[in-house]
Protein backbone atom coordinates (compact mmCIF):
# COMPACT_ATOMS: atom_id res chain seq x y z
CA UNK A 1 0.00 0.00 0.00
CA UNK A 2 1.02 3.78 -0.39
CA UNK A 3 2.09 6.01 1.94
CA UNK A 4 1.37 9.79 2.72
CA UNK A 5 3.36 12.57 3.80
CA UNK A 6 1.92 15.84 4.67
CA UNK A 7 4.18 19.00 4.75
CA UNK A 8 2.15 21.19 7.38
CA UNK A 9 2.89 24.92 6.36
CA UNK A 10 1.77 27.61 8.10
CA UNK A 11 1.91 31.06 6.59
CA UNK A 12 1.35 34.30 8.01
CA UNK A 13 -2.16 36.62 8.66
CA UNK A 14 -3.07 36.99 4.57
CA UNK A 15 -0.82 35.28 2.69
CA UNK A 16 -2.54 32.16 1.97
CA UNK A 17 -3.22 33.56 -1.44
CA UNK A 18 0.50 34.48 -2.12
CA UNK A 19 1.02 30.68 -1.06
CA UNK A 20 -1.41 29.37 -3.45
CA UNK A 21 0.16 31.45 -6.33
CA UNK A 22 3.58 30.02 -5.61
CA UNK A 23 2.37 26.71 -6.26
CA UNK A 24 0.55 27.82 -9.18
CA UNK A 25 4.11 28.47 -10.56
CA UNK A 26 5.53 25.75 -9.51
CA UNK A 27 8.41 23.72 -10.98
CA UNK A 28 6.06 20.91 -11.52
CA UNK A 29 8.70 18.73 -11.25
CA UNK A 30 7.50 16.29 -8.68
CA UNK A 31 5.06 14.30 -11.58
CA UNK A 32 8.62 12.88 -13.10
CA UNK A 33 9.58 11.41 -9.95
CA UNK A 34 9.39 7.75 -9.53
CA UNK A 35 6.92 6.78 -7.28
CA UNK A 36 5.01 9.70 -6.85
CA UNK A 37 1.23 9.25 -7.04
CA UNK A 38 -0.16 12.66 -6.57
CA UNK A 39 -0.45 15.59 -4.61
CA UNK A 40 -2.84 18.34 -3.54
CA UNK A 41 -2.53 21.25 -2.16
CA UNK A 42 -5.01 21.59 1.02
CA UNK A 43 -6.43 24.89 2.17
CA UNK A 44 -7.53 25.15 5.65
CA UNK A 45 -10.95 25.84 6.31
CA UNK A 46 -12.10 24.55 9.80
CA UNK A 47 -9.99 22.92 12.78
CA UNK A 48 -6.89 23.84 10.83
CA UNK A 49 -5.14 26.91 9.89
CA UNK A 50 -2.09 25.58 8.35
CA UNK A 51 -1.83 24.87 4.14
CA UNK A 52 -1.48 20.93 3.92
CA UNK A 53 0.64 19.91 1.20
CA UNK A 54 -0.73 16.14 0.63
CA UNK A 55 1.59 13.40 -0.85
CA UNK A 56 1.22 10.28 -1.96
CA UNK A 57 4.00 7.74 -3.11
CA UNK A 58 4.72 3.92 -3.70
CA UNK A 59 7.30 4.14 -0.89
CA UNK A 60 9.19 5.77 2.00
CA UNK A 61 11.83 5.06 -0.32
CA UNK A 62 10.45 6.79 -3.52
CA UNK A 63 9.45 9.87 -0.69
CA UNK A 64 13.43 10.16 0.54
CA UNK A 65 14.59 9.79 -3.08
CA UNK A 66 12.20 12.77 -4.15
CA UNK A 67 13.59 14.68 -1.02
CA UNK A 68 17.19 14.23 -1.71
CA UNK A 69 17.06 15.25 -5.54
CA UNK A 70 17.87 18.01 -7.84
CA UNK A 71 13.94 18.17 -8.77
CA UNK A 72 12.76 19.00 -4.98
CA UNK A 73 15.38 21.11 -4.93
CA UNK A 74 14.42 22.65 -7.86
CA UNK A 75 10.89 22.87 -6.59
CA UNK A 76 11.52 24.76 -3.42
CA UNK A 77 13.86 27.40 -4.59
CA UNK A 78 11.67 30.22 -3.25
CA UNK A 79 10.57 28.66 -0.29
CA UNK A 80 13.09 28.58 2.07
CA UNK A 81 11.10 29.69 5.33
CA UNK A 82 14.18 31.43 6.36
CA UNK A 83 14.60 34.14 3.38
CA UNK A 84 13.91 37.45 3.65
CA UNK A 85 12.49 38.21 0.03
CA UNK A 86 9.01 38.11 0.90
CA UNK A 87 8.30 34.33 1.54
CA UNK A 88 5.15 33.74 2.92
CA UNK A 89 6.06 30.37 5.17
CA UNK A 90 6.99 30.57 8.57
CA UNK A 91 6.99 26.78 10.10
CA UNK A 92 6.61 23.79 8.60
CA UNK A 93 6.41 19.82 10.18
CA UNK A 94 6.10 16.67 7.86
CA UNK A 95 3.34 14.50 9.14
CA UNK A 96 3.27 11.23 8.12
CA UNK A 97 1.29 7.81 7.33
CA UNK A 98 1.02 4.61 5.29
CA UNK A 99 -2.41 4.11 3.93
CA UNK A 100 -3.88 0.83 5.43
CA UNK A 101 -7.34 1.15 3.77
CA UNK A 102 -8.14 3.11 0.66
CA UNK A 103 -11.59 3.16 -1.20
CA UNK A 104 -12.77 5.54 -4.36
CA UNK A 105 -16.79 6.85 -4.33
CA UNK A 106 -18.41 4.80 -7.31
CA UNK A 107 -20.04 8.12 -9.03
CA UNK A 108 -16.83 10.15 -9.02
C1 LIG B 1 10.91 23.60 4.87
C2 LIG B 1 10.01 22.78 4.29
C3 LIG B 1 9.12 23.18 3.14
C4 LIG B 1 8.54 24.41 2.83
C5 LIG B 1 8.63 25.72 3.59
C6 LIG B 1 7.79 24.20 1.59
C7 LIG B 1 7.05 25.17 0.89
C8 LIG B 1 6.76 25.06 -0.48
C9 LIG B 1 6.38 26.13 -1.40
C10 LIG B 1 6.16 27.60 -0.99
C11 LIG B 1 6.25 25.59 -2.65
C12 LIG B 1 5.81 26.31 -3.94
C13 LIG B 1 6.98 26.47 -4.89
C14 LIG B 1 7.95 27.56 -4.45
O1 LIG B 1 7.52 28.65 -3.98
O2 LIG B 1 9.17 27.31 -4.57
C15 LIG B 1 6.52 24.17 -2.53
C16 LIG B 1 6.47 23.23 -3.55
C17 LIG B 1 6.19 21.88 -3.29
N1 LIG B 1 6.29 21.27 -2.06
FE1 LIG B 1 7.11 22.08 -0.44
N2 LIG B 1 7.90 22.90 1.23
C18 LIG B 1 8.71 22.24 2.14
C19 LIG B 1 9.00 20.88 2.13
C20 LIG B 1 8.19 19.96 1.46
C21 LIG B 1 8.03 18.53 1.75
C22 LIG B 1 8.77 17.77 2.85
C23 LIG B 1 7.09 18.05 0.88
C24 LIG B 1 6.47 16.66 0.80
C25 LIG B 1 5.81 16.13 1.82
C26 LIG B 1 6.70 19.14 0.00
C27 LIG B 1 5.83 19.07 -1.07
C28 LIG B 1 5.85 19.98 -2.14
C29 LIG B 1 5.45 19.71 -3.52
C30 LIG B 1 4.88 18.39 -4.06
C31 LIG B 1 5.68 20.90 -4.25
C32 LIG B 1 5.50 21.11 -5.77
C33 LIG B 1 6.89 20.83 -6.40
C34 LIG B 1 6.88 20.67 -7.92
O3 LIG B 1 6.00 21.22 -8.58
O4 LIG B 1 7.81 19.99 -8.47
N3 LIG B 1 7.37 20.27 0.40
N4 LIG B 1 6.80 23.88 -1.20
Amino acid sequence: MSIVKINAIAVGEGKGEELEKRFAQRAGEVEDQPGFEGFELLRPVEGEDRYFVYTRWDSEESFQAWVNSPAFERGHRHAASNKSDGTVAHGSAILGFEVAIKTEGNKA
